[in-house]
């Protein structure tokens, strides 16, 4: 198999994914530190509040992993304005010819589809790019705004296993939502390709 390219950018209506990078850190640790009562609650990784050098480290470190194809997350940005609005990632943990995405979204962005419109791309650059076999999304069986996008987009919910407490309002039930590459609704992206770069 030739060296996989993961696109560094992707448009989908008036939101853009960015491949990561250390220059976006400044406008992350403000969009993480405006969101962290929203995401405190979900996220082991927003106890504390973002800080430039360890958020800079961590892009760097995400930015070599997406040129290796062997993570890819993209940092979500508002088309019109270009604040970082969220992020998401197509992630290598489940094993078995799959990966399983991740997202969060900035507070005052959520209700828009943001994360619903991300997690559709990145289910179609993982069938696509990646010739995934399956993709799953992964969330706390109690946090319903995070199951209501892969429901939203057709995925189906196939089980639920002990996970494990990693934010406060965790309850240690994990909901696994599933797609298969053939069950996949839309194989084809609707109209002009939203990949760039
Ligand atoms: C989980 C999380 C990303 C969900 O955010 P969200 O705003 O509910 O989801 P979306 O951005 O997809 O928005 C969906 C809403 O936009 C609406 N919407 C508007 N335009 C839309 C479009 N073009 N496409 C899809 N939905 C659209 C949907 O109907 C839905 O409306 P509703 O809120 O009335 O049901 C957000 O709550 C979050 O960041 N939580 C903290 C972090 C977290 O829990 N991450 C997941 C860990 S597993």
């Amino acid at each position: 198999m030739g060296l996989i390219r993961l696109p560094p950018e992707i448009v989908v209506d008036d939101i853009v994914l960015r491949r990561p990078d250390p220059e976006q850190a400044s406008a992350v640790v403000e969009a993480v530190n405006d969101s962290l009562a929203h995401l405190q609650p979900w996220m082991a990784w927003a106890q504390r509040p973002a800080v430039f050098e360890a958020t800079a480290l961590r892009l760097a470190v995400a930015a070599a992993a997406f040129d290796a194809a062997a993570d890819a997350a993209w940092t979500i940005f508002d088309g019109a304005s270009g604040e970082v609005i969220g992020g998401c990632g197509l992630h290598d943990r489940i094993g078995g010819g799959g990966r399983d995405i991740g997202y969060w979204v900035r507070v005052g962005w959520t209700g828009g589809g943001v994360a619903t419109r991300a997690a559709a791309a990145l289910t179609w650059v993982g069938f696509g790019a990646l010739a995934l076999e399956r993709i799953e999304i992964r969330c706390d069986a109690t946090n319903s705004r995070s199951a209501a996008v892969p429901r939203r987009l057709g995925y189906r919910c196939v089980g639920t296993f002990e996970g494990f407490c990693g934010a406060p309002s965790d309850s240690g039930e994990t909901m696994v939502w599933a797609v298969n590459s053939n069950d996949w609704p839309t194989p084809e992206w609707p109209g002009e390709s939203p990949l760039r770069g």
